[in-house]
């Protein structure tokens, strides 16, 4: 099998995208530890990861407090033996406005989606270094890493910093083996675009599931990406095939943006 041997850690692996990101390196050989803000939110993930016949490690975290982070990666090494491969995949969305963004959701979008970026990639790296011989490191990034969206402004900014941050760490920590990379979905069918629509909808004065289909409308593979689509980017990422890949951010968007 590809992932034969390795072990991975992925943040926000509860459900959506780190779900099926854990699922699908299970099948391919990995051994899991999959984190998130509440333990027994992981219950589903360890469950599929186990249906796969490799060890599952549940970890609580909350990726933009420091010391979290740091209990996370010491906790996943030591119950794994080591960490190959790191998915920074927590994210948190919300629908408003520009003018009526107030500062305390900007604050908070920018704490899950860069800053726990920033805080785990640091610690993952130092755990990768100590191990001294090399690793992945895959952010989500996303499409609104690299357009603006005139009623998600805090959210594309955390993800073009996300991207940003991407492009760093590949060049800091290249000379220790590590590559870092990004994957950026369009729109991925889960709950976070549950929300999206939900909350659109009520901006814009739509019925549940308009904003969605006419989102999907304008993708030129003519659907919206599921989970798992994003999932065999991923394992391809922190496969060897991947070897000479670093600081790339990946568009999987059916076409959506022109790269
Ligand atoms: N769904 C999409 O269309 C889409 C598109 C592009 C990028 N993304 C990105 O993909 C990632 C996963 O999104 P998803 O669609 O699976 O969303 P989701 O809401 O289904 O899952 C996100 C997970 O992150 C966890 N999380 C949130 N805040 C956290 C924190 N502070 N600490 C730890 N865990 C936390 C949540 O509990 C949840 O399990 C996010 O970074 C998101 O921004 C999603």
């Amino acid at each position: 099998m590809r992932l034969s041997g390795k072990t991975v850690l992925i943040t926000g692996a509860a459900r959506g995208i780190g779900q099926a990101i854990a699922e699908r390196l299970a099948a391919a050989g990995a051994d899991v530890a999959v984190a998130d803000l509440r333990r027994g939110m992981l219950d589903e993930t360890v469950s599929r990861i186990e249906a796969h016949g490799r060890r599952a490690v549940a970890i609580e975290v909350d990726v933009t407090q420091r010391a979290q982070v740091d209990a996370m990666v010491r906790s996943a090494a030591a119950e794994l033996g080591r960490i190959d491969a790191f998915f920074a995949n927590a994210g948190i969305i919300e629908v408003q406005n520009f003018l009526d963004v107030d500062e305390g959701t900007y604050d908070r979008i920018m704490a899950v989606n860069t800053k726990g970026v920033f805080l785990c990639g640091q610690a993952v790296a130092r755990q990768m270094i100590a191990q001294g011989d090399g690793g992945r490191i895959v952010v989500t990034a996303s499409v609104a890493s690299r357009v603006g969206i005139p009623d998600m402004a805090a959210y594309a900014a955390s993800k073009a910093a996300a991207m940003s941050l991407t492009r760093s760490m590949a060049l800091a920590l290249a000379p220790h083996g590590i590559n870092v990379n990004a994957l950026a979905p369009g729109i991925v069918s889960t709950d976070m675009w549950v929300q999206i629509d939900a909350q659109r909808g009520q901006l814009r004065n739509k019925a549940v599931g308009e904003s969605l289909r006419e989102r999907v409308s304008t993708i030129p593979l003519g659907r919206a990406a599921i989970p798992a689509d994003v999932a065999a980017v991923a394992e391809f990422l922190v496969s060897d095939d991947a070897a000479y890949l670093t600081g790339q951010t990946i568009n999987i968007d059916g076409g959506a943006l022109p790269s």
